[in-house]
């Protein structure tokens, strides 16, 4: 079974990460739209733009299934559009319902953190007036932290900086768990623990989302080929210092997968 992930950048190599624990006999295609990184900054329009020519690309090469490992990518397409596609196309979103059905009746608040356009975004709205039936939500965007991901600088100074900078209108000690809305978030999880505390926990949608795959993959699907990994950015196969970042990035991964 060949699997294909996307993002405009890094931050889907986190549901590589777990793609990898969860479906070990698989191949993956990962694509880094890197000429467009940060989508979280664009249009709506500019985006589907981006992600109709990486379908295309994802098809070409035979995938079984593709997914959009980009909570903002998912917020600019429409069901519709996804269906469209010969293969199943899963998106992610933010991982509110998972943290209200795991700490909602806890009296500590909830922070979804992702990019200005899934913050702004309808379908976050529709969800969290669906799921937070108790007004235990609150949402706030950080567009730095992509860029910040992107350059590769995760654990620093920086990083902290700027979230302290940003939350600084928040009481921290309300909140019980951050939702990270934006696959390059998880990264940051020690800055965030670094500033909320030891006590805060963290919900994404990797898992979900992997879940979801396995149940979408046509059935006749055999596991086939070597499992491995292609990786592209923009189209283009990647270089050595490129692979270096990218195994860099596993390693920030790997390093605070166990922080839930
Ligand atoms: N990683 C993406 C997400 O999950 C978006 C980052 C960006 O390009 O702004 O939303």
């Amino acid at each position: 079974m060949k699997i294909g992930i996307f993002d405009s950048g890094i931050g889907g190599l986190s549901v590589l990460h777990r793609a990898y624990k969860m479906l070990p006999e698989a191949q993956f295609i990962y694509y880094a739209d890197e000429k467009h990184v940060p989508y979280g900054e664009k249009t709506p329009e500019e985006i589907r733009e981006f992600i109709g020519g990486i379908f295309d690309f994802m098809i070409k090469r035979d995938t079984d299934a593709i997914v959009i490992a980009c909570n903002t990518a998912t917020s600019a397409v429409t069901r519709e559009y996804r269906d469209s596609f010969p293969v199943p196309i899963i998106g992610m979103e933010p991982a509110v319902k998972k943290a209200i059905d795991l700490y909602g009746e806890e009296d500590r608040r909830i922070l979804v953190a992702a990019t200005p356009i899934t913050i702004k975004g309808d379908k976050l709205h529709r969800l969290v007036e669906r799921v937070d039936k108790h007004g235990m939500v609150d949402l706030i965007e950080l567009p730095k932290l992509v860029r910040l991901a992107e350059s590769g600088v995760f654990e620093s100074e920086e990083a902290d900086g700027y979230l302290k900078e940003a939350l600084c209108g928040k009481e921290l000690s309300a909140y019980g768990t951050v939702v990270l809305g934006c696959t390059h978030f998880n990264y940051f999880k020690r800055s965030f623990v670094r500033l909320f505390g030891e006590g805060i926990r963290f919900t994404d949608g990797n898992e979900g989302t992997i879940n979801q795959v396995k149940r979408m993959l046509p059935k006749d699907v055999g596991t086939g080929g070597e499992p491995g990994t292609e990786f592209y950015y923009s189209g283009e196969p990647i270089n050595a210092a490129q692979m270096r970042f990218i195994n860099r990035c596993m390693a920030q991964l790997d390093a605070v997968y166990e922080i839930n």
